[in-house]
């Protein structure tokens, strides 16, 4: 057996193409004689479309068609329930109803972009307008409980928080809010569609669930599943907005149908703030008590978001706090408030990024009322069992998490009271949280094939985000296989592929790389049962079991057969196998999460409350790690998310009509690299041999979790004010 490829930090195999523009993205993809459709969206954020002008769109030479409520064909499939609990409503020109600022209310497709531009900006539609609600404060009052959320039941109850609070020696009871965001993706959403006739179609759409696209589709248009086919090899980033087809797709679909043009859609930075998803606002309220020593007596974590009037979408984030502590009095509710904003969606660590924020800032709140450091708080209170679910975790490797990343920080160092460092005008704090996410495994299929040079073909109908999937899988199907890395080739993004799970929740590298691992064994496992079987073999008749399996051959007692000559003797073009990969029966014994320690340090201008973040460390324990390069840029990118989360991202609406003003890079700040610090990540070492078949939790999100409250505490350290309300900005420190 050679030295394991899986674990090793190598370049990722796509990068020579991302970096020489060879990559193709989903609007890059040369289709003859494309054209091109702009959507034009409302310009009121409730009411109805009583007149719609299109004659002046039309007269716009190049113009081939100007779909409207009018004239939009109707979806066979347009009331059909969803097909994936990821499935969101969707708006395409089937009535007059406008549900929110910058709904799709027509469609202009052209032979050029500029002329589709151009005939867009002429369309002239007249409302019938009403004052949209955009305050979640004022409609608190119908603020409901949904039926359940994506992690577990809406609300859980241990033990009696009320009478625990009551009593408890030290509390904390605060509000924590935070900002609507936006995904912002460098690529911004595309589509081509083309038609094969009436009945086939081919989607080149830059998405993170193939299968859901092919889906919805399927049942929008009346077509078999089989009949769609959806492709999608490059992401320029996807954050969850991907993770669901919007609007924009059947719309993009419907104009190849009408024109009997393949049409190629793809939306403007400005139409990311309109319907392809956002993380909702949220008010968090935490109550925390705790006896002298600061062993937590009671937690209570309430969470109220909004969504829209149209579809119910629930930021999770209670849910993060439920295996956190060691506590026995624990409440979490999540209720939700209908506006009449666009619909919500998953936005980077759904749920954990938001619901950290409110717990570990509270956490920090806690160790100031004991005055007790907030390490040594966490340790206290350090859960050796999920106490919500009552399972022992898969694996756990917190403590480590928390030494390891203090230690490299200087967390020790830290004097407790606020406002005691200064360096010149720098206010310097620091501030540390818990990181945690959920480390999911869902079912997903795979094939490897051995070919007749001996190379290796596995695919699944996966997705990269630009996170490192393509090689990692390679990595993965390279050791189980015995074939040299350079030699196999790992292809996703095809849904002729074997159907693999949405790609996000963390979950590509468990789910997707359990079934390339047993599929590339199985195909061995067919090789080596073919070359046993063939006379022609030096291996003839030996026993399976003494066979061994590296860099393309077999070899057993000094003789040798390699991959290529068994395939070539076999007399198939191929030896394949597919596996279709369950979700491992024993993790239902376990609560699987990955957990994390961020700890960082920020400046704040005595005089201008100017915010910096200094340095940050963070320490993840994920299980095996596939890849030591692409898991720390996974965890690099998340923390700076949560730079973003912490200080900058903001989608702001006009009170008016809803329209987030903040829709351009100017206005809507992302962490650029003059926000970001030296950053540290430490993997830590942990083995689980429950939570996936590669023993991979995943780290795609993890990163941001514990950023918001790391920031914030560190905040507080700094200048002694807590902010409770995300982005932190210089105005609320002065
Ligand atoms: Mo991620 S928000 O689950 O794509």
């Amino acid at each position: 057996m050679n030295e394991p490829i899986t674990g090793k930090g190598l370049d990722r195999v796509d990068a020579r193409a991302k970096v020489t523009g060879k990559a193709a993205y989903a609007a890059e993809i040369a289709v003859a004689n494309v054209t091109y459709a702009v959507i034009v969206g409302a310009s009121i954020g409730k009411g109805k479309v009583t007149a719609i002008d299109v004659a002046a769109a039309k007269r716009v030479p190049g113009v081939l068609a100007v779909l409207t409520h009018e004239n939009a064909p109707k979806l066979p499939g347009a009331d059909k329930p969803r097909v994936s609990p990821q499935d969101r409503m969707l708006q395409f020109l089937q009535d007059t109803q406008i549900h929110y600022d910058g709904q799709p209310i027509a469609l202009v497709v052209a032979d050029t972009l500029e002329r589709a531009r151009e005939a867009a900006g002429l369309v002239v539609a007249r409302y019938d307008a009403e004052k949209p609600a955009l305050s979640m404060e004022a409609e608190m009052g119908s603020a409901y409980a949904p039926k359940e959320t994506v992690r577990g039941p809406t609300d859980t109850r241990h033990g009696d928080f009320e009478a625990a609070f009551a009593k408890a020696a030290v509390k904390v009871d605060q509000t924590y809010t935070m900002a609507p965001e936006n995904h912002n993706p460098m690529e911004t959403h595309a589509t081509i569609a083309v038609w094969q006739g009436d009945d086939r179609l081919t989607l080149y759409d830059t998405t993170q669930g193939g299968f859901i696209v092919r889906d919805k589709m399927a049942t929008l248009f009346g077509l078999p599943k089989e009949n769609v086919r959806v492709i999608s090899h490059f992401l320029g980033g996807g954050f969850g907005c991907k993770g669901s087809p919007w609007s924009h797709v059947p719309l993009c679909a419907m104009a190849a149908k009408v024109t009997r043009r393949a049409v190629k859609l793809a939306l403007t930075r400005q139409q990311m703030f309109h319907f392809v998803g956002h993380r909702p606002r949220t008010v968090q309220h935490v109550a925390l008590a705790a006896d002298k020593k600061g062993k937590l007596a009671a937690i209570r974590h309430e969470l109220v978001a909004w969504t829209s009037r149209i579809d119910e979408f629930i930021e999770p984030a209670a849910s993060w706090t439920r295996p956190m502590y060691a506590c026995d009095n624990v409440t979490t509710t999540h209720r939700i408030v209908r506006l009449d904003v666009a619909t919500p969606t998953f936005t980077r660590a759904p749920g954990a990024a938001s619901g950290s924020f409110a717990m570990e800032t509270a956490m920090d709140e806690l160790a100031y009322a004991l005055n007790m450091d907030p390490l040594e708080l966490r340790l206290t209170n350090y859960a050796e069992k999920d106490h919500d679910s009552g399972k022992p975790f898969s694996s756990k490797e917190l403590r480590a998490c928390y030494r390891r990343a203090a230690d490299r920080f200087g967390w020790a160092k830290r004097k407790m009271p606020p406002r005691s460092t200064l360096d010149g005008h720098w206010l310097v704090g620091m501030g540390m949280a818990t990181a945690a996410y959920p480390a999911h495994q869902r079912p997903s299929s795979a094939i490897a094939k051995i070919k007749q040079d001996g190379t290796v073909v596995v695919q699944a109908g996966s997705h990269d985000l630009g996170t490192g999937t393509y090689t990692i899988m390679a990595q993965i199907a390279a050791d189980a296989i015995g074939q040299s890395f350079e030699k196999v080739r790992f292809e996703l993004g095809d849904t002729t592929m074997p159907e693999a799970p949405l790609a996000a929740g963390s979950q590509t590298a468990a789910s997707v790389g359990s079934a390339v691992k047993k599929a590339a064994a199985a195909a061995r496992a067919e090789l080596v049962k073919t070359a046993i079987a063939d006379s022609r073999s030096p291996l003839y008749g030996t026993p399976e079991a003494e066979i061994e399996a590296a860099d393309g051959v077999l070899q057993a007692n000094g003789k040798r057969d390699p991959y290529a000559d068994i395939v070539r003797r076999s007399g198939k073009g191929e030896i394949a196998a597919k596996v279709d990969a369950k979700e491992r029966e024993e993790r239902s014994a376990f609560a699987c999460h990955a957990f994390g320690a961020q700890f960082c340090e920020v400046r704040v201008d005595e005089a201008t409350g100017e915010i910096r973040v200094g340095r940050v460390v963070g320490a993840f324990a994920g299980g095996t790690i596939l890849n030591a390069k692409t898991a720390r840029s996974q965890l690099l990118g998340g923390i700076v998310w949560g730079i973003g989360l912490a200080l900058l991202e903001r989608a702001e609406r006009d009170a008016r009509t809803g329209r987030v003003v903040t829709r351009e890079f100017q206005d809507y700040h992302l962490p650029v690299n003059a926000d970001v610090p030296p950053i540290e990540v430490i993997l830590v070492d942990e083995v689980d041999p429950h939570v996936s078949d590669v023993g991979a939790k995943g780290l795609g999100e993890i990163g941001i979790t514990g950023m918001g409250a790391a920031i914030s505490n560190a905040v507080f350290h700094a200048t002694g004010k807590r902010i409770r309300d995300l982005p932190i900005t210089l105005d609320r420190l002065l």
